[in-house]
């Protein structure tokens, strides 16, 4: 996890910009916060744990000369979130500064090998091997240059990693490196800058240059060099436009990035209907030729894949396999062969676990095929096709806007499909097509209408100690997705099942004024899910039901209800009926006191296993 920002610029001072910038990374975690630069050779720190504001407050991190310097926002793997295990770090001379984001697998090793040695570790961080190993390194060959000791040092370095690292010795540039945890650089006029993601630097520039795995990075107030850490060969590589406009990744007056996401919502959906027809083709051949599919992805986005597996099934008769990428290894890693199609979603392109199921199945010749909101992520590069979400940035953790955006490639895609398979009427994907444009003004509708009501719904219910959520058929996934919001923004425990389901053992947790979320879109299971709902009512569950407008059976026999608009078929649905969930989430955890934007022990983006 963490993030990391960097930067050189022609004229100073870095500290101001390092800072902002992180701000912009809380979303990668949020335990400590650090920053160092160089002036008059010397280097100046600044750290501590706590949040960004609550660190700056007490010690200004603003106030640090120099016009070069690097940053660390930490989501702690290695070593409690404590002052001493803040990045950055340095060797025993303080010469050598270090920020990292990933996990330095052999560290446990390399300490030992510098401890021998005489060197002094203060933190109980994997990161702080590496000014110690560069440290080494220059003791042992004087005559190397600080880019020759990092990078002989990488060579020995296993795991994961981003690093940026500063040394007085030639204190007029940084050093970065990348193995499978994202960098990224800026450019313009003013000066040079890594990060960890987009956002970090789209306040002062748009031109981005993507870092890939294996490469070593020398920044200079004018310009940067590319070098393989392989062989040390260069690379060239011309920074690309970045679209996003800097009020993209800002709150636009919301009081929480996750509102301002969920209300982004309807423009969101709208751009995913502009992804170009080519990819949706290429994708859907890919899909077409496959033996069997395998939907890899985590949290949301697995939810998305669930989804997805009913619409390839009702759409184009294509069976697919939802798996968790965590589980993908242990439940197919053996199996996955040169006929198997893996298509592996992702919000940010860089979760561990979907990378590592993704590799193996790479591995075993199998086509990976993927769907991801960041282009340039790790995804991206190992994948044979992919496809963005096309939902700009998201900075709170909870995903809202990615979901929605997930599920319209994918139904597009189930469409595409359907037309090479011929298994539905054109008629019947006209029609569906058609329906898929109508979505973005149908959230609209449901945020612009339904919002004040389901804030006084979470006012009834926050004190709930635990939830219910029931759907059936494609609106299970969009009940698990329901129930995953709640949890973890407002920590309310919570089940969800297919409704079909909870007769065989969790409607006996049923009680008096037990909250039953149900998802009852009007498709072919509104009868069941009737019959569902009258099993909760007859023991005392309070029902709240997300319906279509006007469904007067389910409106008589629910507590409370909340409305979508008519006409949506089944396989889309799950676009809509999410909304109010989500809503209801957020709602819930601002009514208990909870920031949604940052949920205890969770960050955006989750790159260790
Ligand atoms: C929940 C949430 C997580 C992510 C999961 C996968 O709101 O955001 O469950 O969906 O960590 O992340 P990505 O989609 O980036 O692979």
């Amino acid at each position: 996890m963490c993030g990391i920002f960097g930067c050189v610029l022609k004229d100073g001072p870095a500290a101001p910009l390092i800072h902002s910038s992180l701000k912009m990374l809380e979303y990668r975690g949020y335990d400590s916060v650090g920053i160092a630069t160089i002036s008059d050779g010397t280097v100046n720190m600044k750290k501590d744990s706590g949040k960004i504001d609550e660190v700056h407050k007490i010690l200004n991190l603003d106030d640090l000369p120099g016009a070069i310097g690097i940053g660390h926002t930490r989501w702690a793997t290695h070593g409690a979130p404590l002052k001493v295990n803040s990045h950055p770090h340095t060797d025993c001379t303080g010469e050598i500064v270090v920020v990292h984001n990933g996990i330095i697998e052999n560290f446990l090793e390399l300490k030992s090998e510098l401890t021998n040695l005489g060197h002094t570790f203060v933190s109980k961080t994997d990161t702080e091997v590496m000014p110690h190993l560069i440290e080494e390194t220059l003791k042992q060959n004087p005559k190397l240059s600080f880019e020759q000791a990092v990078h002989e040092s990488l060579k020995r370095v296993e795991g994961s990693y981003a690093f940026a690292i500063l040394s007085t010795r030639e204190p007029d540039k940084i050093i970065c490196a990348r193995n499978e945890s994202p960098l990224v650089l800026g450019i313009n006029g003013h000066g040079v800058f890594c990060a960890s993601d987009i956002p970090a630097f789209l306040e002062v520039t748009n031109k981005a240059v993507m870092i890939n795995n294996g490469e070593l990075v020398i920044l200079k107030a004018d310009g940067y060099e590319i070098k393989k850490i392989s062989d040390g060969s260069q690379i060239t590589r011309e920074p690309i436009t970045i679209d996003w406009t800097p009020e993209m990744a800002v709150k636009q007056g919301y009081p929480h990035f996750m509102i301002k996401e969920i209300h982004e919502q309807p423009e969101t959906l709208r751009n995913t209907l502009r992804i170009q027809d080519h990819y949706l083709d290429l994708l859907s051949t890919f899909l077409d030729r496959a033996n069997e599919v395998f939907l890899v992805a985590c949290g949301t986005s697995y939810h998305a894949c669930l989804a997805a597996s009913y619409m390839f099934s009702k759409l184009a008769f294509l069976p697919t396999y939802p798996v968790y990428a965590s589980e993908f290894l242990e439940q197919h890693g053996k199996s996955v062969n040169i006929d198997s199609t893996i298509l592996a979603v992702s919000q940010s392109g860089e979760t561990a676990d979907t990378i590592a199921a993704v590799t193996c199945a790479q591995q075993r010749a199998a086509t990976v095929l993927s769907l991801t909101n960041v282009i340039g992520s790790s995804l991206t590069r190992i994948s044979r096709v992919y496809i963005g979400t096309q939902a700009g940035p998201e900075i709170g953790v909870a995903a809202t806007k990615t979901f929605t955006s997930q599920l319209s490639v994918l139904a597009q895609l189930a469409l595409k499909l359907s037309k090479k398979r011929g298994k539905i009427s054109q008629d019947e994907i006209d029609c569906l097509e058609a329906k898929l444009q109508l979505l973005p003004e149908m959230v609209n509708i449901i945020v612009t209408t339904q919002e004040e009501k389901i804030k006084g719904l979470a006012k009834k219910y926050v004190n709930a100690k635990v939830f219910f959520y029931l759907g059936r058929g494609i609106s299970t996934a969009t009940a698990y997705e329901g129930r995953l919001k709640l949890m973890e923004i407002a920590y309310i425990p919570s089940i969800a099942f297919p409704a079909g389901e909870s007769k065989h053992g969790p409607i006996s947790l049923i009680e008096d004024g037990f909250p039953v979320v149900f998802v009852c879109p009007r498709d072919d299971t509104h009868r069941t899910v009737i019959g569902n709902i009258m099993e909760m009512k007859a023991r005392g569950a309070h029902i709240l039901a997300i319906i279509e407008e006007g469904d007067e059976e389910i409106k008589s026999l629910a507590d409370d209800y909340v409305e979508v608009p008519k006409g949506i078929p089944a396989v889309l649905s799950p676009i809509p009926y999410a909304v109010p969930l989500q809503l209801l989430a957020y709602y819930t955890a601002v009514e208990k006191g909870f920031n949604p934007d940052m949920p205890r022990n969770l960050a955006k983006s989750v790159t260790v296993k």
